[in-house]
C-alpha cells in the first residue's frame, strides 16, 4: 500500500477504534478459546517422574528475583485438577483451549532416549478430556520450560538443541499427532532469548546482550523449521494438521510526525517482531534487512570481525521461509517510539543496536502491569501491519488478556476485551485482515513469571492461599461466554 493511503487508513483507524462496540458479528468460522502454559498453572513439579526444568532450578535457586519468592510448585495445580479445567472451559463453551507440554514433563531429561509415561498419560488424558467435550486442544510445545539438563549444555546457544527439539517435536506428533491439529512450536522466542540470556532476568539469567539473545535466536528459528519439515514430510498426510510459531509484540505508534520517528516505530517492530516472524512468515524470509544491516555496522564499530548477528546460508533461509500453516500473534499493548541517538558505540546490545526510546502516554488506561496499557487501536493498527507487511496470512491471536489484582467484578477486564474484540473486528470486517481466532490470556489467574502472583490475568480467580487452589468464575467469564455463543459483543447484534 502507498504511504498515503497507509496514512489516511491510521486516521480512520484511529478515529474509529473509540466508543461503543462494533454491533456486527465475527464470521459464522471465528473460534473463541483460551490459554494457559504448562508452568504457570500445572505444578506437580516433581510428581510422577518429571525432570527439572530452568523455571524450577531458577526459582529454586534465586527465589529474590521473583515477587515474594514465589514459584511454580503448585501453581494452579493443575496437573492433578485438570478435569476441572475443562470443565470450566466447557461452561464458558470454549472452542479450543491453548495449552503447553512440559518438555521435561515428557522427557525428564530433554532427550528422546528416556520417556516419563506418566507425563504422556497426563496429556492424553488431557486432550482426550477436551476433545469429548468437544473442545480443540490448540498445544504449544515449548513455553520456556528447557529441561534443565539441556541448560547445562548451554542451552539454546548449543546448536544441538535443534536435534534434540527435533526428537521432542517428532515423539509429540507420534504419540498427540491424532488428537492434535494445531501445534506451535515455540511461544515467544523474543522474550526467552532476549530476557533469558540477553538481559538476565529470565533463567537461564545470563547476560550476553547483544550476543547470545541473537544466537538463541538462531538456533530456535532452526529447530522451529526443522519440527515443521518433520511435521510437513511425515505426519502431514496422515494427521492433517497446522504448524505454527507464535511470535508477539506491541504496536508501537511513531511518537511524533517527524520520518525520523516513524522510521525508529518501524525499526522497533522489526527488531521486537520481525527478528522472528521475517525468516518465517515474510516472503523473502531471513532477518529483516535493517536488523542485519544496523548490527553488522555496529558491530564492525565495536571491534568484531563479524556481526554479532549470525547469518543464515541461503539454502537456511529457504529452509525456515514458509515454515507456517497459520500465523499465530500475542500481543497486550501498544508504546510510542522515538528515535535515540544516545547509544554510542561501544556498549553492545539489542537496545543499542534498535536504538529507539519507547514510553506509554500518561493517560492510557492502566493494568495491574507496568507495561500493559488499554489501547485497543494499536491492535487494529498491528493486524493491519502485519496484513500488509506478510503477504495477507491467517492470523489467529494466540494471546492478549489483561491484568488487575485478581477482583471477581473485574470491570477493566471486561472493557479491555470488548475494545480489543472490537478493534479487531474492525480489523476483519472494515480492513478484510484475516484472523480467524482469538485467545483469551488466561483461562486461570497463574504463575506469572518474574512477578509470581501479583497480577492476575484469568477470567476465573484461583485463591492462591487455598491448598485446593479452588476457582471461581470472575464478571468477565459470563462476558466472554455470551460473546462467543453469541459472536457478538452487543446485546444484539447487526445481521
Ligand atoms: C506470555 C505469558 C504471560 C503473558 C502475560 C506473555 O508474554 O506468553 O506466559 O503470562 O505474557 O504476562
Amino acid at each position: 500500500m502507498k504511504s498515503r493511503a497507509l496514512l489516511l487508513l491510521s486516521l480512520h483507524i484511529l478515529s474509529r477504534t473509540t466508543g461503543e462496540p462494533i454491533n456486527k458479528k465475527f464470521p459464522e468460522n471465528f473460534i473463541f478459546g483460551t490459554a494457559t502454559a504448562a508452568y504457570q498453572v500445572e505444578g506437580g513439579w516433581q510428581d510422577d517422574g518429571k525432570g527439572e526444568n530452568i523455571w524450577d532450578y531458577f526459582t529454586h535457586t534465586y527465589p529474590d528475583r521473583i515477587a515474594n519468592g514465589e514459584n511454580g510448585d503448585v501453581a494452579c495445580d493443575s496437573y492433578h485438577k485438570y478435569l476441572e479445567d475443562v470443565d470450566l472451559l466447557k461452561n464458558l463453551g470454549a472452542n479450543f483451549y491453548r495449552f503447553s507440554f512440559s518438555w521435561a514433563r515428557i522427557l525428564p531429561t530433554g532427550k528422546a532416549d528416556q520417556v516419563n509415561q506418566a507425563g504422556v498419560d497426563y496429556y492424553k488424558n488431557l486432550i482426550s478430556a477436551l476433545k469429548s467435550n468437544g473442545i480443540e486442544p490448540f498445544v504449544t510445545l515449548y513455553h520456556w520450560d528447557l529441561p534443565k539438563p539441556l541448560e547445562d549444555i548451554g542451552g539454546w546457544l548449543n546448536e544441538t538443541l535443534v536435534e534434540y527439539f527435533a526428537d521432542y517435536a517428532r515423539l509429540s506428533f507420534t504419540l498427540f499427532g491424532d488428537d492434535v491439529k494445531n501445534w506451535m512450536t515455540f511461544n515467544e522466542a523474543d522474550q526467552f532469548c532476549q530476557v533469558g540470556y540477553g538481559y538476565g532476568a529470565f533463567p537461564p539469567g545470563i547476560r550476553q546482550d547483544g550476543i547470545d539473545d541473537y544466537l538463541c535466536g538462531h538456533t530456535v528459528l532452526k529447530a522451529h523449521a526443522k519440527a515443521y519439515h518433520i511435521y510437513d514430510e511425515e505426519f502431514r498426510a496422515t494427521q492433517n494438521g497446522r504448524v505454527s510459531m507464535v511470535v508477539d509484540t506491541e504496536w508501537y505508534e511513531p511518537a511524533s510526525d517527524s520520518d525520523q520517528d516513524k522510521e525508529a516505530a518501524d525499526r522497533k517492530l522489526q527488531f521486537t517482531f520481525g527478528w522472528f516472524a521475517n525468516a518465517i512468515y515474510h516472503p523473502d524470509g531471513n532477518y529483516p534487512q535493517v536488523m542485519i544491516d544496523r548490527i553488522a555496522d555496529r558491530s564492525q564499530k565495536e571491534g568484531f570481525s563479524k556481526s554479532r548477528l549470525p547469518e543464515f546460508t541461503p539454502e537456511e533461509v529457504d529452509y525456515i521461509k514458509g515454515t507456517f500453516d497459520f500465523f499465530s500473534l500475542n500481543t497486550y499493548s501498544t508504546n510510542l517510539a522515538e528515535w535515540s541517538d544516545d547509544y554510542a558505540i561501544g556498549n553492545p546490545g539489542w537496545d543499542a543496536d534498535t536504538s529507539v526510546t519507547t514510553y506509554q502516554d500518561g493517560s492510557w488506561n492502566s493494568s495491574a502491569s507496568s507495561w500493559l496499557k488499554v489501547v485497543p487501536w494499536g491492535m487494529r493498527k498491528l493486524l493491519n501491519w502485519i496484513n500488509e507487511n506478510y503477504d495477507h496470512p491467517e492470523i489467529v491471536i494466540t494471546e492478549n488478556g489483561f491484568s488487575d489484582h485478581g477482583e471477581l467484578d473485574d470491570q477493566g477486564r471486561i472493557n479491555y476485551y470488548t475494545e480489543y474484540l472490537s478493534a479487531i473486528l474492525q480489523a476483519i470486517l472494515e480492513d478484510g485482515v484475516n484472523v480467524t481466532g482469538y485467545t483469551a490470556w488466561g483461562l486461570l489467574d497463574n504463575f506469572q513469571w518474574l512477578n509470581g502472583y501479583t497480577e492476575k490475568f484469568g477470567i476465573y480467580q484461583v485463591n492462591f492461599d487455598d491448598p485446593d487452589r479452588p476457582r471461581t468464575p470472575k464478571a468477565s467469564t459470563e462476558f466472554l461466554k455470551k460473546v462467543i455463543a453469541t459472536k457478538c459483543l452487543v446485546d444484539v447484534c447487526e445481521d
